[in-house]
């Protein structure tokens, strides 16, 4: 649950570990605003080029102990193929989309690294989380001298969309990494990455959808009741929250989280597609595996042509450089699809270069762009969004000059259509806010149903047989879904949203256990129903047995925006237990 950090908290430190980029962020606590906030040390590339975030790419060696992370991880890797081979080195990039749909993930759950070899995904993002949490430190301790991972509040982004149960996971790898700990979990924040970047919208002061305007503090942020659309596209993922601030300043959301995966990775996923289609599918594939490390190098060249604004020149051709290997391939292939697109649209240059044509390029990016679009469009035509008027972009590919045109040229009629900055460090810089002011968010529209287990007297013709048991000579229906809240419920987080009362099954019973589900059916009946996780599950205890079955337990679930929080307590004993479920 989103507490206030402790008074002996002296830091808070944001880690934006995203699906292809990652960075971090750090604030003095006491300290207010956003003037305080400070990025990480820029990273250098292949070609010294200095960049906020690195890649999320991370080697091991073969024992499983870290090597290197980002840009040197690629580096590494890239430049010693061999010796990573024959060092039984293990490279993984893109790893987090093992947690973008896995109902099931859990401490087991493992991550393909690109020789094949299947590591714990845990442990992958654990280590990763690891070196971004040193790195940070060492950067504090140049500014402060000694401070140590227990002086710091440690702030976590997650895609608002991911499961719950992936949200969990976040957290216990990030106990994993050396970011609190049961015993201390309050020292880690799990901030949704719409929801940091909502932190943030008041201190966005300058735009590139509407340069010089000063205005826009006072003509949006200053309003209360403004509902506004924070749309949030990073490498997979599309993140769209409604929000609100209230006359006392806290804000409130409107609409729960909508998205899907799309994001700026699919774009390269097309260029892929585009080779396979030029070259042959089973060419690339074979040329993947014999030079991974080239091909890793010709995937990078293409982001960076991805990312310039020549795209927009209609006349342009884009340059993207080949790898040697590479070469040699297409010139054995001699593709009849290029001569099918013809040379004005794709050709080779100086046996050094594919030239694309701006055109193709944009073809690249319209399938994503248009189902960003749909989405949206889909979204604002409901009526609870009715009274939308701003639409705020963030988030990686929202840099992206061809999708901000885009944006712009569907919704900007109808909407005014804003543009911070600061787009793609928003997430994390929304985050440091977050951490330091967690409260700004008073109430959140439940995105998914909760409940718990619980089991009630049997009614025969009602329950199904086979969940029929007995306790104390009572025939009870086990394992049914006792709901909690419902999706598109409003709640009031940090307060004791939910509660319900039980009572024990057996006289003598000294434990009682709950787990708790979240459930994409609003209408559940069991646990057992398709659509439903386990989230986790809470022991308490009632020692007062002389009180026979007349002993209550009140279980409650707080919304602390982010994450949940169970307690259970026994009303006679007063004996209580909570967990993150
Ligand atoms: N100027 C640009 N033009 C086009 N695409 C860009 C530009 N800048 C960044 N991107 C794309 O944005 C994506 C990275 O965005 P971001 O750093 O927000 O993602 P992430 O945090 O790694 O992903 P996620 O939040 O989905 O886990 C990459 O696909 C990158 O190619
Ligand atoms: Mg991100």
């Amino acid at each position: 649950m989103a507490q206030q950090a402790s008074d002996d908290l002296r830091f808070v430190v944001a880690i934006d570990l995203g699906t292809t980029y990652s960075c971090y962020a750090f604030s003095p606590i006491k300290d207010q605003g956003r003037d305080s906030i400070f990025m990480n040390r820029d990273w250098t590339n292949d070609d010294g080029v200095r960049t906020s975030k690195t890649p999320t790419c991370l080697l091991l060696k073969s024992d499983l102990s870290f090597d290197s992370f980002g840009y040197e991880a690629v580096q590494k890797y890239t430049g010693h193929q061999d010796k990573c081979r024959k060092g039984g080195y293990l490279f993984f990039q893109h790893f987090k989309m093992a947690l973008h749909s896995d109902e099931t993930i859990n401490t087991e759950t493992t991550i393909k690294a690109s020789n094949g070899q299947l590591v714990k995904a845990k442990t992958v993002i654990a280590t990763s989380i690891n070196f971004l949490k040193k790195e940070a430190l060492k950067v504090i301790r140049t500014q402060t001298g000694d401070i140590s991972a227990n002086d710091i509040l440690w702030v976590l982004t997650v895609p608002a969309i991911w499961t719950p149960r992936a949200k969990q996971f976040m957290r216990e790898v990030a106990y994993e990494a050396g970011l609190g700990s049961p015993d201390n979990p309050n020292q880690v924040l799990i901030a949704l990455e719409p929801e940091a970047i909502f932190c943030l919208t008041k201190d966005m002061s300058t735009f590139k959808s509407e340069p010089g305007c000063i205005s826009v503090k006072r003509q949006v942020f200053s309003q209360p009741n403004t509902h506004f659309m924070v749309v949030d596209i990073g490498g997979t993922t599309l993140d769209v929250t409604v929000h609100a601030f209230k006359e006392d300043g806290a804000i409130k959301e409107i609409h729960k989280v909508t998205g899907s995966h799309y994001g700026g990775i699919y774009v390269n996923q097309r260029f892929e597609s585009l080779l396979e289609e030029l070259f042959g599918a089973q060419e690339l594939q074979t040329y993947r595996k014999q030079f991974p490390s080239h091909w890793l190098r010709l995937m990078s060249e293409f982001e960076s042509k991805k990312r310039g604004e020549r795209i927009l020149d209609d006349t342009a051709m884009i340059n993207i450089r080949l790898p040697r290997s590479f070469v040699r391939l297409v010139n054995q292939t001699r593709s009849p699809a290029m001569a099918r697109y013809g040379e004005k649209e794709v050709k080779l240059e100086d046996e050094e270069y594919l030239s694309l044509s701006s055109g193709m390029m944009k073809k690249l990016f319209t399938p994503v762009m248009e189902s960003i679009k749909k989405h949206l469009k889909t979204l604002l035509k409901k009526p609870q969004l009715s009274e939308v008027k701003t639409i705020f972009l963030v988030g990686g590919f929202a840099d992206s000059v061809l999708l901000q045109n885009e944006i712009e040229r569907e919704f900007s009629k109808g909407f005014r259509v804003l543009i911070p900055n600061c787009v793609s460090l928003a997430v994390v810089h929304g985050a440091v806010i977050f951490g330091k002011e967690p409260s700004k968010i008073t109430e959140i529209v439940v995105g998914t149903t909760y409940g718990a287990n619980c089991a009630r007297d049997f009614i025969p013709g009602v329950y199904p047989e086979e969940k029929k048991f007995s306790a104390d000579g009572i025939e009870k229906c086990g394992g049914l879904f006792n709901l909690f809240v419902k999706q598109n419920a409003v709640v009031r987080i940090r307060e004791k949203t939910v509660t319900s009362k039980y009572t024990l099954l057996r006289a003598t019973d000294t434990e009682i256990n709950f787990s708790f589900y979240a459930s994409t059916n609003p209408d559940a009946k069991y646990i057992t129903d398709p659509g439903m996780t386990k989230l986790g599950s809470v022991m308490d205890t009632s020692p007062d047995t002389w009180r026979g079955k007349d002993r209550e337990i009140e279980v409650s679930m707080y919304f602390g925006g982010t994450e949940i929080t169970a307690t259970a307590r026994d009303i006679s004993s007063g004996n209580v237990c909570s967990n993150h479920p």
